[in-house]
């Protein structure tokens, strides 16, 4: 953050403001906005990585932490993926393309894309989780970059088939795109799936995708995030090439609030993104 954050009149609190161009429902209660700031200045300077976050804000309600599930590589917008789980989110998602928001960001620290230059990649989602991930394998099979990293496996679960997010991605761009593949899973049996059922993290070990030159990311609900980070120490990933992007609450994303910090780390500052001997050292509060 800091250097490239796009904060109103130099006041860091300041959203700018952006009109909602889409609305794309991915399940019951997921839907993903895509958004413009309107000033063309603010669009053109707004410079995310892969794994960062912003807050986005409904005037008068309040304003939430969301992914920008978006890649960089696509310019010209900004797309969030919101799970309806309380007041800030159930407002948003009653909103339709027109209406106005606040973002103000983006924050945090990135997916360490750099050092994954010439590795093979080991997505791993869940339900919601799938959305952070999506800024990095949409950055990762852009065609600009797409030689620049090895095979892309993605392995992604949801407790049912109308809770999968991404289908256009999961069923169709993403499995074309070469040496890439998808796994996809869900928890129950649905007479409309014949794909696999079953949990993510036993679905990885079925799978056993090899850990040599390769990073694993995963991101999900935090019952399965512990055991696929078990399953990817079974199939001999270290943990340095494990990384994951914590959900901690956040409130100002710049550091001078208190609400996300674990020990002496705040996530809006050193995280969301950590890889997994990073949190090792962390105090077991995570
Ligand atoms: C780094 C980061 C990235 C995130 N990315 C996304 C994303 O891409 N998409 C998305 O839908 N959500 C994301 N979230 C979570 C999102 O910020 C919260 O779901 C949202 O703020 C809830 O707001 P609300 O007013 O609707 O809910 P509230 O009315 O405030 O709360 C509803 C319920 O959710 C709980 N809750 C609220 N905020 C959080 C939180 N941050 N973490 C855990 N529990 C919470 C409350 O305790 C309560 O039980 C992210 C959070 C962080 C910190
Ligand atoms: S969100 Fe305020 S200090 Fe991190």
């Amino acid at each position: 953050m800091g250097g490239n954050c796009a904060c109103a009149a130099g006041n860091p609190l300041m959203p700018h403001t952006a009109t909602i161009t889409s609305v794309t429902e991915e399940t019951g209660d997921v839907k993903t906005f895509q958004m413009v700031f309107d000033d063309p200045a603010v669009m053109e300077n707004f410079r995310q990585k892969p794994g960062q976050v912003a807050q986005i804000s409904v005037f008068g309600m309040g304003e939430s932490t969301i992914s920008i599930t978006s890649s960089p590589t696509r310019k010209g917008f900004l797309e969030f993926s919101v799970k309806r789980v309380g007041r800030l989110t159930t407002v948003l998602h009653n909103l339709e393309p027109g209406c106005k928001v606040g973002v103000r960001g983006p924050y945090g620290n990135h997916f360490p894309y750099e050092i994954m230059k010439g590795r093979d990649l080991l997505f791993v989602g869940g339900g919601i989780g799938l959305a952070p991930l999506r800024s990095l394998i949409d950055f990762v099979l852009a065609e600009e970059n797409r030689d620049d990293y090895g095979k892309v496996e993605i392995v992604y679960g949801a407790r049912s088939l109308d809770d999968l997010c991404f289908k256009n991605g999961l069923m169709k761009r993403w499995p074309n795109i070469k040496n890439t593949s998808v796994y996809t899973t869900i928890d129950r049996e649905d007479p409309a799936w014949q794909g696999h059922v079953g949990f993510v993290p036993a679905y990885l070990e079925e799978i056993a995708p090899g850990a040599d030159n390769k990073y694993a990311i995963t991101c999900g609900p935090p019952i399965m995030i512990k055991f696929v980070l078990s399953a990817l120490e079974k199939l001999g990933f270290p943990d340095h090439r494990v990384i994951t992007t914590l959900e901690m609450k956040m409130k100002c994303g710049i550091g001078k609030c208190g609400r996300c910090n674990i020990g002496s780390k705040f996530v809006c500052l050193d995280g969301p993104v950590f890889s997994l001997n990073q949190l090792k050292e962390l105090p077991p509060e995570f």
